[in-house]
């Protein structure tokens, strides 16, 4: 069951309703989690209402118009708002994925957004990604040669580049690792769809001049193999990827050169 990770020894409790915007007949309700490690309170949703005549039609829009006019203090992380950053991730309604591509005619009724489940949290809607990157720096994310530099470019055919379609694409944002079951019981071994989805885009890059080297680090019951292609990770993709597919073409190149 999906779940968040809440602070040691609290309690989810109820928070502040923040008044309604004067005059406006287009309200929606948002349901928001806030948690400020230095305060030593519990966590608390927090209510606040927003006119929708005078937003943009992203979820972010609405989070940015919260913390301009109603509460400084709510915290998040955004930067691009256009889906390549990958820092505004967070769960809306009940789905890993990025507020600024998620329109808020998606959702049906009042909005609820949390922070990505199963993540320890900074403050209000910020996940700690430190392990989430350290797994990914695990796994070699550059191209590694050992013939010497080409004058001027690694040149690759027409062919071998667009086996990168699909992967290269992933801008980090962990919507797929914190849906993924395996992930939340196992993310100290199991290096999660987004890593594996990044580790299969290295390996089968045919520039790269390492992969023996990386099949045998991925060789690993925990690291690779607690996935179990619950398919969660590409169902929740909010850049449409398929890292579960990436994670069975690494374990089918497992058992060709096993053979
Ligand atoms: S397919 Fe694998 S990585 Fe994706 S959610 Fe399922 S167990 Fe996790
Ligand atoms: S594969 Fe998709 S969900 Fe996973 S980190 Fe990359 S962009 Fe985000
Ligand atoms: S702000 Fe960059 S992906 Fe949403």
């Amino acid at each position: 069951m999906v779940e968040l990770t809440l602070p040691k020894n609290s309690r989810m409790v109820t928070g502040k309703t923040w008044p309604k915007p004067a005059g406006a007949s287009n309200l929606r309700k948002f349901s928001i989690y806030r948690w400020n490690p230095d305060d030593g309170k519990n966590p608390q949703v927090d209510t606040y209402f927003v006119d929708m005549d005078n937003c943009g039609p992203m979820v972010l829009d609405a989070l940015i118009k919260i913390k301009n006019e109603i509460d400084p203090t709510l915290t998040f992380r955004r930067s691009c708002r256009e889906g390549i950053c990958g820092s505004c991730a967070m769960n809306i309604d009940g789905i890993n994925t990025l507020a600024c591509i998620y329109g808020m005619d998606e959702i049906k009724g009042d909005v609820k957004i949390y922070p990505l489940p199963h993540t320890e949290v900074v403050k209000d809607l910020i996940p700690d990604l430190t392990n989430f990157y350290a797994q990914h720096a695990s796994i070699m994310p550059w191209l590694e040669t050992k013939t010497n530099r080409p004058a001027k470019e690694w040149k690759q055919s027409i062919d071998d580049r667009k086996k990168l379609d699909g992967l290269y694409e992933c801008v980090m944002c962990a919507c797929c690792s914190t849906s993924c079951p395996s992930y939340w019981w196992n993310s100290d071994r199991y290096l999660g769809p987004a890593a594996l989805l990044h580790a299969y885009r290295w390996i089968i890059d045919s520039r790269d001049e390492a992969t023996g080297e990386r099949l045998d680090q991925l060789d690993d019951p925990f690291k690779l193999y607690r996935c179990h292609t619950i398919m969660n990770c590409t169902n929740t993709c909010p850049k449409g990827l398929n890292p579960a597919k990436a994670i069975a073409e690494i374990k089918s190149l497992m058992v060709k050169r096993a053979v």
